[in-house]
């Protein structure tokens, strides 16, 4: 085979070659070290001189022309490589994205921030008190005295160091506000509070809502005008209320209230209310000759399963996806 058919025989098969190691192949059974054309120049040296200069410049014509061949066709194998690789990682903009949930807020935040928007209509501002109290804020100033019998109404989860406490209810707030700002007085004040206590409707940490509303002329008719309109403006529909005579040390006269929806006749306990001690007004340095008022605690947890219609308290606390994403909008 003359040296010009051995390139067009190698030229031949590189143009067949369809991926990189088949073209790999090729290269070594001509250019290798025991390659076809390697094999050849190597025999140079045998041949008469007459014939070496014309064999040579033969062969290296071969080798060049093989080479060139075997780089060319690697870059369209290597192009083709790219190409087949880029369509199949293609993404196609034009398919509808997979929705990923963006999270939501918790069915009681939504509560309280409902409760807090009807009551910012009436006026009442939002406070705030630490969930860690003393005897003195959550019991004392509440008139509760030492030893009175009304602090076992209260599970009290104490500290180790037997002085400080978690709150169990938000009425420490009422003490917290009137000892520093100045009468006319109207708040409202949601936050976790604690008891040692747990079944389908009770947990150990739950939510309340605090209302103080302290002025000149405040009467117990105007406490339970604002909690009809509040509670009808809650479930936007007429709500009847139920005040059932009640003991608190905090309030005199105390009630608890209940509601119950237009045509179902049944009652519900929402809440404790009442207007606010003398003695509650006196420990935070207001003079209960020139001020009155009334309070209510509402049961936050209690007003989201009526407005949502859950019985199981313990669904608010478990945190299951699939009961929290229902409350995304
Ligand atoms: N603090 C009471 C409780 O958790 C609820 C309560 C009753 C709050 C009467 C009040 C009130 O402000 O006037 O049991």
């Amino acid at each position: 085979m003359t040296q010009t058919e051995l390139s067009s025989q190698a030229q031949a098969e590189i143009g067949q070659a369809r991926t990189l190691d088949e073209l790999e192949a090729i290269r070594l059974k001509y250019l290798g070290r025991k390659g076809e054309i390697t094999r050849q120049l190597m025999g140079l040296r045998d041949l008469d001189p007459s014939e070496r200069k014309s064999v040579g410049a033969a062969l290296n014509q071969a080798k060049g022309a093989i080479g060139e061949a075997l780089e060319a066709r690697k870059r369209t194998l290597q192009d083709a490589a790219l190409d087949a690789a880029l369509a199949a990682q293609a993404v196609d903009v034009t398919l509808p994205g997979r929705a990923e949930f963006a999270g939501s807020l918790h069915p009681l935040t939504l509560v309280r921030e409902r409760i807090e928007t009807i009551f910012a209509g009436a006026g009442f501002g939002v406070a705030e008190g630490p969930e860690i109290e003393d005897d003195f804020h959550n019991f004392e100033a509440l008139n509760f005295p030492p030893e009175h019998p009304a602090r076992a109404m209260h599970d009290t989860f104490w500290m180790a160091d037997g002085q400080r406490l978690l709150r169990t209810h938000t009425s420490p707030v009422q003490i917290r506000v009137l000892r520093q700002a100045e009468p006319p007085v109207r708040i409202i004040a949601p936050g976790r509070v604690y008891r040692c206590d747990s079944d389908r409707t009770h947990s150990p940490m739950f939510n309340q809502i605090e209302g103080l509303y302290i002025d000149r002329e405040v009467s117990f008719a105007d406490l339970r005008h604002d909690l009809i309109a509040f509670l009808s403006a809650f479930f936007e529909r007429e709500v009847a209320l139920r005040l059932r005579p009640s003991y608190f040390p905090f309030t005199e006269p105390s009630a608890e209230f209940d509601i119950a929806f237009e045509g179902t006749g049944e009652w519900m306990e929402v809440g404790g209310c009442g207007m606010v001690h003398p003695n509650v007004l006196r420990a935070t340095g207001v003079d209960p000759q020139a001020w009155r008022g009334y309070a209510f605690g509402l049961g936050i947890d209690r007003l989201a399963m009526l407005y949502y219609g859950i019985d199981d308290l313990r669904l608010f606390f478990d945190n299951d996806l699939r009961f929290l994403r229902q409350f995304a909008h």
